[in-house]
């Protein structure tokens, strides 16, 4: 049996420890042959392919990034794209594709899916929303670097008594800024799910001062937006999947705060730094169980399914039922770490 892999959207931490682990159980124990497919979707598109053995995976488990590349391509964009795609599966004899990615990819695993392509997923973001699973492998890392930026924009703020607003990733969910926030001790954490009043915000910061807290940390996802308005673009290019570049959220928010309430404020803009670097512990792991998951489906001949976290076991669910659905914040989770505004 020939097993694909390719990686398609945005990058996450893990998605080699995920490659790594399918690889080695796929050749050891199951005797497959593995191939790799490069930047996603195009990969398969255009027939570029890359080996994939023992050798090739060596040291890759602590690496950020996809030694497979990555890319935004959509296969139903593309002139005779998804028919470019059966024909390269039958050149290579590739039995099985294993699709690590989000809510884009998934959503291209399923139409292939359905129309006969064998494909196993697995859950990649760092936005953490993709349905079907508690989490997806990234978005413990990206929490991790943007905690760890909260904890030293605190101290500057503290020292010189403004007000910082920090832009975390998110485009239509709050994951990043829910948790980052909670965990980081933010004053204020504004989410797409809850559309914000400038007015309210600045009065968080007024209770602040009144308590004797000259200083205030607001986080901010990339995807918030003011009650009635829109998100905050930059730039109007939009990719295959008709995403459009979002960012600048934080500069709308700090020159409208610094106007209301008189007080400086500054705005950092963590970006694509989210995405970089090492996995975390959790993220290796977590990538890694979704990893022999998914090779196992395949061992199995279970096609059109993802493999997800739920509490604490490793389940798969339908792709049809993942597809397209999109798992955003709670609530509850928003309005208990309300207790911690202002
Ligand atoms: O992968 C999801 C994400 O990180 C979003 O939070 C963000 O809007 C987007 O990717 C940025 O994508 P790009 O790398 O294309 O700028």
């Amino acid at each position: 049996m020939r097993v694909g892999i390719l990686s398609g959207g945005g990058d996450a931490p893990g998605i080699n420890a995920v490659i790594r682990a399918a690889v080695r159980k796929g050749i050891l124990q199951y005797k497959f042959a593995m191939l790799g497919i490069k930047d996603g979707w195009r990969g398969l598109v255009e027939g570029d392919f890359t080996p994939l053995n023992l050798t090739t995976i060596r040291g890759i488990l602590p690496l950020g990034g996809s030694i497979l590349g990555t890319s935004r391509t959509n296969p139903f964009r593309h002139e005779k794209g998804p028919q470019r795609i059966f024909q390269n599966v039958k050149k290579r004899h590739i039995d099985a594709i294993i699709v690590i990615g989000g809510d884009d990819t998934q959503s291209v695993a399923q139409k292939l899916q359905a129309q006969g392509l064998p494909c196993v997923s697995v859950p990649k973001t760092i936005d953490n929303d993709l349905a079907g699973t508690d989490y997806t492998f990234g978005f413990n890392t990206a929490v991790s670097i943007a905690t760890d930026a909260l904890d030293r924009i605190h101290t500057t703020a503290e020292a010189h008594r403004r007000i910082m607003i920090v832009e975390v990733m998110g485009r239509y969910t709050g994951w990043i800024a829910l948790e980052a926030g909670i965990a980081g001790g933010a004053d204020v954490i504004l989410i797409p799910e809850q559309p914000f009043e400038i007015g309210e915000v600045c009065e968080y910061i007024k209770q602040r001062k009144e308590r004797g807290r000259a200083f205030s940390i607001i986080v901010v996802a990339e995807g918030a937006k003011p009650k009635g308005g829109k998100e905050i673009t930059y730039g109007d290019k939009v990719d295959e999947f008709g995403n459009i570049r979002l960012g600048g959220v934080a500069y709308y928010l700090g020159r409208e705060i610094e106007a209301r309430t008189d007080i400086e404020t500054r705005v950092v803009v963590l970006g694509h730094l989210q995405r970089g670097g090492s996995p975390t512990p959790f993220d290796r792991i977590l990538a890694t169980r979704y990893g022999l998951a998914a090779i196992d489906l395949v061992k199995q001949g279970k096609f059109g399914l993802m493999v997800a976290l739920k509490g604490n076991d490793i389940v798969s669910v339908p792709l049809k039922d993942v597809a397209g659905k999109r798992k955003r914040v709670d609530r509850k989770l928003y309005e208990m770490a309300t207790v911690f505004f202002g």
